[in-house]
């Protein structure tokens, strides 16, 4: 036992190797389940007990030693090998990743504000949250006016006798128009709004509108019906024509509703316009006196048009895609029909 441990001594002391194979080799020739040192302890467990004093830390140093000398190898081999690895490429393309792209409500909402800005309506914001005033009083809602019900809207609990709300449309944009900027007012106001209504396929409790205002001296109905023509030709095609059906809002007078011919079927009737040849776009009509006069402008001096149309409906019809619900699920499947942006 004393020459097997001498020998072993002597062939790690010149023991050599260059690759990780090599130093792989040598552990297993050594250290392996039936390499050359786990055999000597085999035999030193059936030695006599004066021999195992003798050769049982000579042995285990011999263990240390080979393990030593395999890790030291090891390091060596794998050092070498970085070295002699190719250096990094630095100027190869990197893994390419994938861009976000703008939400289809976004994309329709700027483009009915791109088409107004060319019009030159300026654009405007106002508050989510808003105060009874500006939501249905300046706006000529009567006093029981169902859409002030608990129904129709979310109400802020304040702790303050004057209730808070979010807002159920953009017209009250128009109100805060109205009372703080200088006439004439040309102006589209785009926004969130929110109302108490289960979600379905036709209806959901958030959704946007863009708001139109303009109020000068002299403005006509004909000039709410060219604006309205004009927006529905460039956003639907220069062959849309448009309808305008007798309605009614609190806030307008006269009012009116408009369709548009169907850019599916041009006015033969399909499943998109129901037969009808005709889509409901927007409400509006001539702002009534009420509302001028509650924001502080004369109507005997001025006059104006409103109108208000919902973005998901726009884009419903854009794409025809119709389950309103598809625009707020994020299902990245259907935002992905949407991505125009190029891979970089
Ligand atoms: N505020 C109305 C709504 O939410 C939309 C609307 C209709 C706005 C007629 C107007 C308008 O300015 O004149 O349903």
């Amino acid at each position: 036992m004393k020459e097997a441990i001498e020998r072993i001594l002597a062939e790690l002391e010149s023991l050599q190797a260059r690759s990780r194979k090599e130093v792989e080799d040598a552990r297993v020739r050594f250290l392996g389940k039936k390499g050359e040192i786990t055999q000597l302890f085999e035999e030193f467990r059936g030695c006599a007990p004066d021999l195992k004093r003798e050769f049982g830390q000579k042995l285990n140093d011999l263990k240390k030693a080979a393990t030593a000398k395999i890790e030291e190898l090891k390091d060596a081999a794998e050092a070498q090998q970085e070295a002699s690895a190719p250096k990094q490429d630095l100027s190869m393309p990197g893994d390419a990743f994938e861009l976000g792209s703008r939400h289809p409500v976004s994309i329709v909402r700027q483009e009915i504000v791109d088409i107004f800005r060319k019009f030159g309506y300026d654009v405007a914001e106002g508050p989510e949250i808003e105060d009874d005033w500006h939501v249905f009083e300046a706006l000529n809602f009567p006093p029981n006016h169902p859409a002030r019900d608990m129904q129709d809207t979310f109400f802020v609990s304040t702790g303050h006798k004057d209730p808070l709300l979010l807002r159920t449309h953009t017209s009250s944009v128009q109100v805060r128009m109205m009372e703080s900027q200088p006439l004439p007012i040309r102006v589209i106001c785009p926004g969130r709004v929110f109302r108490n209504e289960a979600i379905s396929a036709r209806a959901h409790c958030i959704f946007h509108q863009v708001e139109g205002l303009y109020i000068d001296k002299g403005v006509t109905f004909a000039d709410l019906k060219q604006a309205i023509l004009l927006f529905a030709r460039e956003m639907f095609g220069p062959d849309t024509q448009i309808r305008m059906r007798p309605s009614y809002f609190p806030f307008t007078e006269p009012s009116s509703e408009v369709d548009v011919s169907c850019n599916i079927c041009h006015g033969k009737g399909c499943n998109i316009c129901k037969g009808t040849g005709w889509l409901e776009i927007l409400g509006c009509g001539m702002v009534d006196p009420n509302v001028l006069r509650a924001s502080g402008i004369d109507p005997d001096v001025y006059s104006g048009f409103a109108f208000g149309m919902g973005v998901e409906r726009i884009a419903m019809l854009k794409w025809q895609v119709n389950d309103l619900r598809h625009y707020f699920e994020n299902d990245m499947r259907f935002l992905k029909e949407f991505n125009t942006a190029t891979e970089v």
